[in-house]
């Protein structure tokens, strides 16, 4: 990325303008960011960077701190060490609200929907367009019916009928819905908490297709997840959590499918678990020698 000759014209008309910091500030940026609760250290010294057009993978296991960290990201928690940077400018979020006016949609896994909704009403739930005026204001309906249409086939999603409620989707189609209405509202920013966990291997698939859509369309993403066969498909960096401090952090072209997941596993913790199913199901265990020696603490 070489400087842009900074001579009159714009660059392009998607880039964000990332005010006097210069257009290359990363949409978000985490530095050392601890979080406690009470006692508990949930997150502690993790640093992570969402650029446009590029898709942040954050992997780790139950409880490593992927949620607290995409909660201070979305406005629903405050850091209270290090700094969190959006768009180059330092900033403490307040509130979820915060967030979304810096450009931040965040997409939680069990998606604040109303089942018996439309999904045309669920696409514009809190953003109505109105017609009218005074006493005869109302919803603009038949726009917002069209508009959820075109933004779903615009992601290549083509929903037989908006007029369904959404809780007949699946379970996928209401998190691909969920990233258009993203996409459509404008975000700069994306943040996914494991939207394959509850999925089959197609519709996750079909899922992470939409994730690469929506960078695509030059947002950020923030996909969360404990599956690096997902992370891999998709990600351009990974970070790797572990119980609330960083275990690595790669770009894509420097770590491998096999080596991702075997720091995802926690290589020798897995080769130690291996080993000792392996005795378990041993055929016979032929001289009673079932747990001898032990070497080292399980650590945790
Ligand atoms: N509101 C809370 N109050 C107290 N402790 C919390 C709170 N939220 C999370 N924790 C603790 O912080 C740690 C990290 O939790 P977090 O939910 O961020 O993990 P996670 O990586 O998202 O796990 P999972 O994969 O299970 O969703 C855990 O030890 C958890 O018990
Ligand atoms: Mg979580």
């Amino acid at each position: 990325m070489g400087p842009q000759a900074g001579g009159g014209e714009e660059v392009t008309s998607e880039r964000p303008a990332a005010g006097p910091a210069g257009a290359t500030a990363p949409l978000v940026e985490l530095d050392g960011v601890a979080k406690h609760y009470g006692n508990v250290k949930a997150l502690d010294g993790v640093s992570m960077t969402v650029r446009a057009g590029e898709i942040t993978c954050v992997l780790g296991d139950n409880g490593a701190g992927k949620s607290t960290l995409i909660k201070i990201i979305a406005g629903l928690h405050r850091h209270d060490a290090g700094t969190l940077r959006i768009a180059g400018e330092e900033t403490v979020l307040g509130s979820p609200r915060q967030a979304l006016d810096r450009g931040i949609a965040t997409v939680y896994q069990d998606l604040a929907v109303v089942p018996l909704m439309p999904v045309w009403r669920n696409f514009f739930l809190g953003s109505e367009p109105t017609r009218g005026r005074g006493p005869f204001r109302r919803l603009d309906v038949a726009a917002m019916r069209e508009t959820t249409h075109a933004a779903l086939l615009r992601m290549g999603i083509d929903l037989r009928d908006v007029d369904q409620p959404i809780g007949t989707l699946s379970g996928g189609e209401r998190q691909c819905v969920a990233i258009a209405r993203a996409v459509h509202f404008g975000a700069k920013v994306l943040v996914l908490d494991e939207p394959t966990a509850a999925l089959g291997v197609k519709q996750s698939g079909v899922v992470l297709k939409y994730v690469a859509a929506a960078r695509d369309a030059g947002l950020g993403v923030v996909l969360i997840t404990h599956n690096p066969h997902h992370a891999y498909l998709v990600g351009d960096h990974f970070v790797l959590l572990k119980r609330g401090v960083m275990a690595g952090s790669h770009a894509k072209e420097q770590i491998s499918l096999e080596e991702l997941t075997r720091q995802m596993a926690g290589g020798s913790e897995l080769e130690q678990l291996s080993h000792e199913l392996a005795r378990a199901q041993g055929p016979g265990l032929p001289d009673g020698r079932g747990d001898g020696h032990r070497e080292g603490p399980a650590a945790g």
